[in-house]
């Protein structure tokens, strides 16, 4: 019988699926580019003819749709992180201690891996349907660029294999392949069109294209190593099984990746893959490596918004001579005067670079530096280029020493260096020019008050109109004075308005890290939150605080604030002192008087709720950050320990909880999600 239309559209799905399979995934492909280009012509044919047999993850259905106005956000349920970084082998052997130490283990193994320079996607497979991707973003929010990411062929439309969860999201990296980058620049070039200044730039700019029809035209490959939400899978126990198997599921995994044994092992594939890197088809600028043991992972957790279980290990950075024009002085929101470097425009790693940073005076005098000299610039992936040293020989008769302003460059008002600081300062707070514009940028960025299209210039344009003295001003801006501003329509006039309406109502923590309180950062404004529950306690605590202040040994300064988990001696003190410094007292008062509010943060009053019981917390909960929810149970006087025993109460588990779950289970010790630990706290 011949082969009916559905049967050999079915057939030549199958088979360009497994080339494609045995192309991108076990770089081993079987037939010639000719003969793939063939059988895809064949179905496309067939499907033209049969369009009612054409299914969105047929091989020919990468490319479809019409440009989008906009992208839009997605929310990660499980958040994507970034890495910390590390540039040495003793750095790396104090990662490998701390991780030794948090798990109070003697022998840990890693998973090694080539940290590819593209940009990271997010990629959601439903019942092995690919039904969504996203861009990084903030690590909380990204960009849904679905259509984009379905033009690159290396990522699957549909996966292969057995037992594939009902939900995976796996995450990775979306790069363009070095000669893919250069060909494409000769085009752009040869067209007069935009040319990229690095691969990397090349990827992420490619998959931003609100047509995908563009996107689909450049030569963009991924390679997975990770996951976001899980459902319907038990994990094997290691990080390395998860890519075996999602490898088996006919995801691209790089074929570089190795377990190691110990920190001896990291090294090795670190110096193996720096000779390899010269040969390999796409960039890397260093290897990252990761705890294997996922049960040891979830011991180890985070610490603001970088896995203490991984690391990234970069290569060394390149560098560059070139001539130090001139050496300015920036002015940051904490009143830190910085020395900036004006360089004569140089390529190094990469970029083309005209300033660096100097760090401080301190930096100044050490590396000796003076305008006219030669300098070497050093740049290491996406790391603030900086001046590394001067080439002394070569310097200039006319050369002229750098010297610390005495008066703010801004605002002219005096410069202090408190002793025992790098760092000099503005004194004159908000006053400053530069000082407002830093504060308030902060104040409306995202992980603050978050309000969209209130950016940089519209708030330089409005302070230097007068209209912008403290945060508070805000709340008094107008959509029609906003429109009457240069380069502002009516709509998006509005649209600041209403942002700025959105963000009256918010909480307690993102208040208090909007504040910009020096070394309050958001993980720390939300220990403070769920500590205090409500702005009037912290208060008060800062008002207890005030007289240890300055108390000989550190250790007994400012008791009340050092309650609170991760806040030491240093950041009690700069929230004490901020606290009482009346100017700020008189921004947090306006900024309530125009209607900021929050809704309280429920803490244990009185008798102590869970005096006595241990917590362990496991997997990601839906809305709880792990520090928000152990500030919550310890506010509350329960313990947060990292292992389940006979001694655990209770479990805390969210989503792809692991073998604590199941030890919990195995013990009989009682489970909750995060809605139980709600009604416990109540
Ligand atoms: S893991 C929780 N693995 O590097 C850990 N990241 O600097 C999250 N990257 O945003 C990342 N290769 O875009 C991981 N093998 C690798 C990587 C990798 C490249 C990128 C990724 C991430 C950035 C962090």
């Amino acid at each position: 019988m011949p082969e009916t239309v559905k049967a050999q559209i079915a057939r030549l799905r199958r088979e360009l699926d497994e080339h494609n399979y045995r192309y991108y995934v076990l770089d081993d492909p079987q037939i010639p580019d000719a003969d793939y280009d063939r059988l895809f012509r064949e179905l496309q044919q067939l499907e033209e003819q049969h369009p009612e047999l054409i299914t969105p993850d047929s091989p020919t259905q990468r490319v479809g749709g019409e440009p989008s106005e906009a992208f839009e956000t997605v929310e990660h349920v499980v958040p994507m992180l970034s890495l910390g970084n590390c540039f040495s082998d003793e750095e790396l052997a104090d990662f490998d201690r701390r991780v030794k130490k948090g798990l109070d283990e003697e022998h840990v193994a890693y998973v090694a891996e080539p940290k590819l320079d593209g940009t990271a996607i997010t990629v959601i497979y439903e019942n092995g349907r690919l039904v969504r991707a996203a861009t990084r973003g903030d690590g909380s929010t990204g960009e849904d660029i679905t259509p984009n990411v379905r033009t690159i062929d290396a990522v699957p439309l549909k996966l292969r294999g057995k037992n594939i969860p009902p939900l995976l999201e796996v995450r990775g990296e979306a790069y363009m392949p070095i000669a893919g980058f250069r060909a494409f620049n000769e085009r752009a070039v040869a067209a007069g069109e935009k040319v990229y200044v690095n691969p990397r730039n090349a990827a992420a700019g490619s998959l931003r294209q609100l047509d995908p029809r563009l996107t689909a035209e450049r030569p963009l490959a991924a390679y997975f190593y990770g996951w976001g939400q899980v459902q319907g899978w038990d994990f094997p126990p290691t990080h390395i099984e998860v890519l075996g198997q999602l490898r088996d599921w006919g995801l691209p995994v790089s074929p570089l990746i190795e377990r190691v044994e110990d920190v001896e092992g990291c090294l090795d594939f670190y110096a193996r893959i720096g000779k390899q890197r010269p040969d390999l088809p796409y960039e890397i600028d260093g290897v990252v490596y990761k705890v294997d043991r996922l049960a040891w992972r979830e011991e180890l957790g985070f610490v603001a918004r970088a896995p203490r279980w991984a690391i990234a290990h970069k290569f060394p950075a390149e560098e560059a001579m070139t001539r130090l024009n001139d050496v300015e002085f920036q002015v940051g929101r904490t009143g830190a005067v910085t020395p900036v470097a004006r360089l004569e425009p140089v390529f190094v790693g990469g970029v083309t670079v005209s300033n660096a940073t100097l760090h401080n005076m301190d930096e100044v005098e050490r590396k000796d530096v003076h305008i006219g000299d030669t300098v070497v610039v050093r740049r290491a992936g996406d790391v603030i280029p900086e001046v590394a040293r001067v080439i002394v020989d070569k310097r200039p008769h006319n050369a002229r020493r750098v010297s610390m302003p005495t008066e703010c460059p801004v605002c002219g008002s005096a410069v202090e260096r408190v002793e025992g600081e790098a760092v000099a300062r503005c004194t004159a707070g908000l006053t400053c020019r530069a000082q407002l514009h830093g504060a308030l940028v902060h104040f409306v960025s995202r992980r603050a008050l978050d309000i969209e299209g209130l950016g940089d210039k519209l708030l330089a344009q409005l302070i230097d109109a007068g209209r912008l003295k403290s945060p508070a001003d805000i709340f008094t801006l107008t959509a029609d004075e906003l429109a009457a501003l240069e380069r502002m329509a009516e709509k998006s006039a509005q649209n600041v308005i209403d942002a700025i309406e959105a963000s009256r109502e918010t909480s307690l923590w993102r208040f208090l890290y909007a504040l910009g309180i020096r070394e309050v950062g958001e993980s720390t404004a939300q220990a403070l939150a769920a500590h205090f529950g409500t702005l009037e306690a912290l208060l008060a605590a800062a008002e207890a605080d005030l007289p240890t202040l300055h108390a000989e040994k550190a250790k007994d300064r400012c008791p009340a604030l050092q309650a609170v988990p991760d806040v030491g001696t240093v950041v009690a003190a700069h929230i004490c002192q901020f606290l009482h410094e009346p100017h700020n007292r008189q921004v947090i008062e306006a900024l309530q008087a125009e209607g900021v509010h929050w809704p309280e943060v429920e803490v244990a009053q009185g008798p102590q709720v869970l005096e006595g019981k241990t917590f362990v917390l496991t997997g990601t909960l839906p809305t709880l950050t792990r520090d928000e929810a152990k500030a919550m149970i310890q506010a509350a006087g329960g313990k947060v320990s990292g292992s389940v025993s006979t001694k655990t109460d209770y479990v805390v588990a969210g989503e792809a909880a692991g073998s604590k779950l199941t030890k919990a289970q195995d013990l009989g010790v009682e489970i909750l999600d995060e809605a139980g630990l709600q009604a416990l706290l109540q």
